[in-house]
């Protein structure tokens, strides 16, 4: 039996792929912000007979001390972790700065998945053959990173801290490999490409007929999660790798830029520094 984490993993793509790991007899751990749902995946469990396999842990992901407390737990309660998914995600057409001082998308869909990966990295490590799946956007040739504005104070957009969030977890998982030089821990940044899930978010009236007109488009979300199921199943070769509806992206450009991935790292360990300090 297998142990997997998976971040937003109370609805759609991450939702998915806990309920597929359960049926399949492995043990889940759900990140998720809404205790319904989480109280509806543990009762879905309970009904085909997984109840002693399912972990729901309630975590507002957006919050860098929430996020380690569910660290801490996972760390009580479980010596190694197989599969590390990251999911969680919400997109907001005005900004939102969190208590802490971040912006909410920063501090969503890019410093709770650094919190995540490198946090639970020894527990990784104590698995046979642990594999990050990282599911964010490679291979968009869209997004800039604003070093001077990570928090996007000037000119915010959804659409562009969203952007920038898939560029920073480009740069997170070459980072995260720079960073463990030897380590076993395959690092997948996966874009399942369109799919029809819940785009959990507070969407402007235009941006709401756009995502509409996407969700309409996209692919059911079993068809959506099996590029993640087989990344879990059979981990890459390569300590980091990254793929868009299930083909293979080179690491070239300056979305995996090695010098960009360290400058990065050194700065999200000084914001979170500066945080415990
Ligand atoms: N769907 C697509 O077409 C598509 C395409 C490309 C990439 N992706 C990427 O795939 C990933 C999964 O997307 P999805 O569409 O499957 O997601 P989704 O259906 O929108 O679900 C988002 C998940 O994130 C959780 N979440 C949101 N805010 C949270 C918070 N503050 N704390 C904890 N959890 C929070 C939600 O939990 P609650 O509901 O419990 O709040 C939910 O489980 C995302 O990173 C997305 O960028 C998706």
């Amino acid at each position: 039996m297998k142990t997997f984490v998976i971040s937003g993993g109370t609805d759609g793509i991450g939702k998915a792929v806990a309920l597929a790991r359960l049926e399949r007899g492995d043990q889940v751990v759900v990140l998720g912000r809404d205790a319904d749902k989480g109280a509806r995946i543990v009762a879905a469990a309970e009904e085909s007979g997984a109840a002693d396999r399912v972990h729901f842990i309630q975590v507002d992901l957006s919050l860098v001390d929430a996020t380690r407390k569910a660290v801490a737990e996972i760390r009580s309660r479980f010596a190694a972790v197989d599969g590390l998914v990251l999911c969680a995600q919400h997109f907001r057409s005005t900004r939102l700065v969190t208590e802490e001082g971040f912006e909410n998308s920063f501090a969503l869909y890019y410093l709770s998945r650094f919190v995540l990966s490198h946090e639970l990295a020894d527990l990784l490590e104590a698995a046979p053959a642990p594999v990050v799946v990282n599911v964010c956007g490679p291979g968009i040739p869209m997004g800039e990173v604003r070093w001077d504005d990570l928090g996007r104070e000037r000119d915010y957009t959804g659409i562009d801290a969203l952007m920038q969030g898939s560029r920073l977890n480009d740069l997170l998982g070459v980072g995260f490999a720079r960073q463990r030089p030897g380590s076993r821990i395959r690092y997948v940044l996966l874009n399942p490409g369109g799919v029809r899930t819940s785009f959990s978010g507070e969407y402007d009236p235009a941006m709401a007929e756009q995502i509409e007109a996407m969700r309409k488009a996209a692919k059911p979300v079993e068809e959506g999660i099996l590029p993640v199921l087989a990344a879990l199943d059979t981990p890459p070769d390569q300590p980091v790798s990254a793929s868009m509806m299930g083909e293979p992206l080179p690491l070239e450009g300056p979305a995996f830029d090695a010098e960009d991935a360290d400058r990065l790292h050194e700065l999200t360990v000084g914001l979170l520094a500066a945080r415990t300090a």
